[in-house]
């Protein structure tokens, strides 16, 4: 009399030894997938974010060690999230254009300092408007589509101008990604990349981003022009539309509650997908790992490979660096 099962189809046997569970491996995480969010502000010396631990507003040489950094590690683009004093904002959010702004000082000297360092910016008002809105505000508290567009393509070219490989547009107003192609093209800017966010939610996980940028909306908030978390196939429409105006890569955002997303506009998509680990998934996993609760390194190697797998190219993430490194350690 034996215990064994007449069992013909035994999947374990793939999982047995690790040379064949090489074999059956079918995504994979190196620093080549890795875009590296950073905080600047105009200050001198760096200043820690209490809901972000690891990641601070780093003043210019802050930020050109952190380039250096991520270029070391094997980490080959940052994005760039400028820190504006009150002083400068205003309704208008003129300060996004200036030519001698924050971000537009930084991507000269990144250029100079690491040409083969890919710069990415953002692309919304919400950190030069007094409203704390991504677009313009009536005085009736509505998001203004149209004419922001075109503020958001001044601001657009003067990233471009200023050295920008990759013009990342978060602020969600329709028609912006073929706006800002045209304006790019006009200006024989053809070579500058756009990054969508495509799928970009109204979500509560922003929170520690928000903080450290005091960029809150001082009133309402950003339904009106983010997407419902309920949905999904609207983020199908939001793509096709996106493809139709000219970007070159689309992103979902969040990234981990949203993987089913990913998986869609992978399915449903010829170009490069992008997701965004955002602020609030980084907090949950740097809080619990400080709390002895979870082991860091496991979980954010795993938050990131599970993105991969759902069909994700490229992952900004305030691990990349980090995680990195992990990778390299093996
Ligand atoms: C600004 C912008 C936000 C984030 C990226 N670009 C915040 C927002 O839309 O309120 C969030 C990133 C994060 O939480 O890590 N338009």
């Amino acid at each position: 009399m034996t215990d064994q099962l007449d069992l013909p189809h035994r999947p374990r046997r793939n999982r047995r030894n690790p040379v064949i569970r090489g074999f059956a491996q079918e995504s994979w995480l190196t620093s080549q997938h890795f875009i590296y969010p950073l905080f600047i502000h105009d200050g001198t010396g760096d200043i820690p974010i209490a809901s972000m631990p690891g990641c601070a507003r780093l003043d210019m040489d802050g930020l050109m060690r952190e380039a250096q950094g991520a270029l070391e590690d094997g980490v080959g683009a940052i994005v760039l999230f400028p820190a504006t004093p009150e002083s400068l904002k205003t309704l208008g959010a003129e300060e996004a254009y200036n030519p001698q702004g924050l971000v537009q000082r930084a991507l000269r000297r990144l250029k100079v300092e690491f040409p083969e360092l890919m710069t990415i910016t953002d692309v919304a008002l919400d950190p030069y408007s007094s409203a704390g809105h991504d677009g313009l505000v009536a005085p009736d508290g509505r998001i203004l589509n149209d004419e922001t567009v075109a503020i958001l393509c001044k601001q657009a070219l003067s990233q471009a101008e200023a050295g920008a490989d990759i013009i990342a547009p978060s602020d969600m107003m329709d028609g912006r990604v073929g706006a800002i192609r045209s304006a790019l093209d006009a200006h024989g800017f053809t070579d500058v990349s756009i990054l969508s966010y495509t799928a970009k939610y109204a979500s509560a996980f922003y929170g520690p981003f928000r903080d450290a940028l005091d960029s809150a909306p001082k009133s309402g908030d950003k339904k009106t022009y983010q997407m419902d978390p309920a949905n999904s196939r609207e983020a199908l429409r939001e793509l096709e539309l996106d493809e139709l105006e000219g970007a070159d890569m689309v992103m979902v955002k969040p990234a981990g509650p949203y993987l089913d997303v990913i998986a869609q506009v992978r399915q449903a998509t010829q170009l490069p997908v992008a997701a965004y680990q955002v602020s609030g998934e980084y907090a949950m996993l740097k809080a619990a790992s400080a709390k002895g609760w979870l082991d860091e390194r496991s979980v954010a190697l795993e938050s990131l490979l599970a993105i991969r797998r759902a069909g994700a190219d490229a992952i900004l993430t305030y691990y990349a660096r980090q995680a990195a490194r992990w990778l390299k350690q093996g």
